[in-house]
């Protein structure tokens, strides 16, 4: 490891430094306009259901169908913690006809909507480093989808950012930015890379099941990207990162079956199953302590003390997870202050959640302050990037 930290010329102050530090120079968030409230969306789905039930009353009323229940705000607010979330494409979705987002096919001469407002996002945060994009060696495009199999979405932002380098796509579902965070740093500390992007343009409407009454309330859109740097590159205000560690144990409890090989299958086209779906339950009782120990471990490895982390930016699927998650590792209950939420305006952002929270919630924090960025969703996936202000 200490060969790879050679001495190197500093780009930006022309000193010597060492080199084989990764850090997080900046980061860059893309926040769709358009938003929905629970009172928009209940509202919407509610019709939904009544027009549902008035149409199969006959088979309702002989058993043969089962009547669909009204979802509600209050279940919703004290469920998820969620009050609205921000999409692409709002009317179609509280379209009680349409129920899904939609939006023009767009030509191979046009940008993809994931390399456009993932571009937005990473031309902030090379924006906040200082960084000029011909500095940059890789990007990386880490979500929970991509927009179609090749060529690579990282690839394309690449291009439109003019970065002479190497990209490419990594799916670790809400675990991406994360693994994506360690990869990054990875390429640092081997030393084939010094400047590397991590772009989570995270279009979760598009999966999400709209007429699904345990799940319509869960996922909101947005755009996020970390600029993962050596230390020897970096700006002068960075945060260190101390140490990164990625877990996966398989489970089917949250799945999406969306594929490829679909096409070949058509009677399956449309089917709930290749949209998102959970057992909410499950995996809330399964992934708590298995995030919770992880973190413990890893504090311990590192020789930190949890219960004296400063902040912890946590995935923003769920209030209650989140609370449990943070009383395990702080040994309290954890105030905003402690562990910052951005699911009331956001919703879930599948991996960009845990970022998004980073970029609203750091810049207050002191030099030498220590925190925690940490995802988990399907997979099981979970990732943890402890780090240091400088
Ligand atoms: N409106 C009103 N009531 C609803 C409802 C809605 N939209 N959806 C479900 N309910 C009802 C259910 O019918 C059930 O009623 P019952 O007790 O009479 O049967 C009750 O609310 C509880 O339903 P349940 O699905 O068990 O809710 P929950 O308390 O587990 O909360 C989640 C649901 C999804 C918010 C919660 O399980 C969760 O957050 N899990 C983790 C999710 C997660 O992080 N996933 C990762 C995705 S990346």
């Amino acid at each position: 490891m200490r060969a790879m930290q050679d001495t190197l010329q500093d780009k930006s102050t022309g000193h010597d430094a060492l080199t084989g530090r990764p850090v997080i120079s900046a980061t860059g968030l893309f926040t769709p306009e358009e938003s929905i409230s629970n009172e928009e969306l209940v509202a919407s789905f509610n019709e939904y259901v009544e027009r549902f039930n008035a149409a199969n009353a006959d088979a309702i009323t002989a058993g043969d169908v089962e009547a669909l229940a009204p979802s509600s705000t209050e279940f919703i607010e004290k469920a998820s913690g969620i009050k609205a979330r921000h999409v692409m494409s709002k009317d179609p979705i509280l379209n009680p006809d349409i129920m899904t987002p939609r939006w023009e096919e767009r030509g191979n001469d046009e940008h993809s909507m994931m390399a456009e407002i993932g571009v937005i996002a990473a031309r902030q945060a090379l924006e906040r480093a200082g960084r000029d994009a011909g500095d940059v060696d890789a990007v990386l495009c880490a979500a929970s989808n991509m927009e179609r199999a090749y060529p690579a979405m990282a690839i394309e932002i690449q291009q439109a950012l003019g970065i002479d380098g190497f990209g490419f796509d990594m799916n670790v579902a809400c675990s991406s930015a994360t693994f994506g965070i360690q990869t990054a740093a990875d390429y640092i500390r081997g030393g084939n890379a010094k400047s590397v992007l991590v772009v989570s343009p995270e279009i979760t409407s598009g999966h999400l099941n709209w007429r699904d009454r345990d799940s319509h309330f869960i996922f909101g859109d947005v755009a996020t990207a970390v600029l993962v740097e050596d230390a020897a590159i970096a700006p002068e205000a960075h945060w260190e990162i101390l140490g990164t560690k990625l877990k996966t144990v398989f489970s089917n409890n949250i799945r999406n079956n969306f594929g490829f090989l679909n096409r070949a299958v058509p009677e399956n086209a449309g089917n709930a199953d290749k949209l998102f779906v959970q057992e909410g339950r499950k995996v809330f009782k399964e992934v708590v302590p298995m995030v919770a120990q992880m973190i413990i471990d890893e504090s311990a490895r590192l020789g930190l003390d949890p219960t004296l982390l400063r902040r912890l930016w946590l995935h923003q699927a769920n209030a209650g997870m989140n609370r449990l998650i943070a009383q395990r590792v702080l040994g309290h209950e954890a105030n905003d202050d402690e562990s910052p939420t951005v699911l009331d305006t956001y919703g879930n952002t599948s991996s960009a959640g845990s970022i998004i929270a980073f970029h609203k919630h750091s810049d207050d924090l002191g030099a030498n302050d220590t925190g925690l960025i940490c995802s988990f969703g399907a997979g099981y996936s979970a990732g943890t990037v402890f780090v240091r202000k400088t």
